[in-house]
């Protein structure tokens, strides 16, 4: 049997294959390259999709979240209090804007920022929450948003795992100040490149965020804030404006894997992702608790199913920023889910035949 990737961009690229390329095509037409009219589209469609007032593409979700503290003006002197079990681009964009991330433990279940552990973090110099919607399953956006309003502080929402997970019925990304996407290509929302958007229901810091993205600039060579060059080129919104009708079937499918994974490896160890009521997860990875988690990994790899580790080390840990000066021991919840993590393989594309294959497979591994 072939084997089986964690995620398979070839797979969806045919089924799609010839309307993207038309789509290219068109772009090269008009060379409209930079902010061209697949952009504006693009932006509309999103924005109607999610049920936000303004979408603002940029060049990836690195650069919406730099994009969107910077348009909340923080910066030096400023802590922001986040998660340390994340993508380190969620840290790197504050550490770059001269802020400080301040870490809050996580949720074991969600694997989210636990709203119960923020208000201990918070002091003088707090600007900011900056929640991460892991993997596409939503933080607890309800009391982070109260804590927010009661202390006067921003939310930014890093939605890039979870574009189209919804919470109470809303879109994240749309619940706090800004919300920021990516659309790097293994995202279920993926470009055939680096592309990203912020998302907003405030005119005036979706302007301000796209002028950032243009250079601070809202007229040419009129510069009113030192801003960046972060355009989402007009190529990947063309590309992305096709892909994009077909993002509802997807996280469908997503959700139907999930549903079968999570039948398929009870009553075995590992403990398959957790769903919260009212929520929807996206299922952008599925990601199981093991314990003798290497062993697993090495079994699953050995029988052709790709498997990986979404993150073997918490940020807190990491060597860029152990400057902040939280040890081993800081967050416990963080360091023992880095231990036992796992993602499966899940997309769209992938097979009945396949699901059951990868189940039968953490199955054997507990019984062998
Ligand atoms: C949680 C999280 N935040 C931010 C990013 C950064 O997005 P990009 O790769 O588009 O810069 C990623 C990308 O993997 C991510 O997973």
């Amino acid at each position: 049997m072939p084997p089986i990737r964690i995620v398979d961009l070839q797979r969806q690229h045919r089924t799609l294959r010839e309307p993207i390329e038309a789509a290219v095509r068109q772009v090269l037409e008009d060379c409209d390259f930079v902010m061209g009219r697949a952009v504006a589209e693009f932006e509309a469609d999103l924005s109607r999709y999610l049920g936000v007032r303004f979408a603002v593409g940029c060049a990836s979700g690195t650069d919406a979240l730099r994009i969107a503290l910077m348009a909340l003006q923080i910066g030096p002197e400023d802590e922001v209090i986040t998660t340390p079990f994340t993508f380190a681009a969620t840290v790197e964009a504050i550490v770059l804007q001269g802020a400080r991330p301040v870490f809050a433990d996580i949720d074991p279940r969600t694997f989210n920022l636990d709203p119960g552990r923020i208000g201990e973090r918070i002091t003088s110099r707090t600007r900011a929450i900056l929640p991460v919607h892991l993997f596409g399953h939503p933080a607890d956006m309800d009391p982070i948003l109260d804590l927010a309003r009661e202390k006067k502080l921003r939310v930014i929402e890093d939605a890039a795992q979870a574009v189209g997970a919804r919470y109470g019925g809303r879109c994240v990304g749309a619940l706090g100040d800004i919300g920021c996407l990516s659309f790097y290509p293994a995202k279920h929302l993926g470009a055939c490149g680096d592309g990203g958007a912020l998302l907003t229901n405030d005119p005036e810091l979706a302007r301000r965020c796209r002028m950032i993205s243009l250079h601070g600039a809202e007229r040419r060579y009129r510069h009113e804030y030192s801003g960046l060059n972060s355009r989402l080129d007009s190529l990947q919104a063309a590309i992305l404006k096709v892909k994009l009708p077909h993002l509802e079937s997807w996280i469908e499918r997503r959700i139907r894997i999930a549903g079968a994974y999570d039948r398929a490896l009870q009553p075995h160890p590992p403990t398959p992702p957790f769903r919260a009521p009212r929520v929807r997860h996206v299922y952008n990875q599925y990601s199981i608790r093991s314990p003798r988690r290497d062993g697993l990994a090495e079994f699953l790899r050995a029988r052709g199913v790709d498997c990986a580790i979404h993150y073997p080390l918490p940020l807190h840990l990491q060597p860029a920023y152990r400057c902040l000066a939280e040890g081993k021991g800081s967050f416990p919840h963080a360091e023992a889910l880095a231990e036992e993590i796992l993602s499966l393989p899940i997309f769209p594309e992938l097979t009945r035949e396949e699901t059951e294959q990868v189940a039968v497979a953490v199955r054997d591994f507990w019984e062998s």
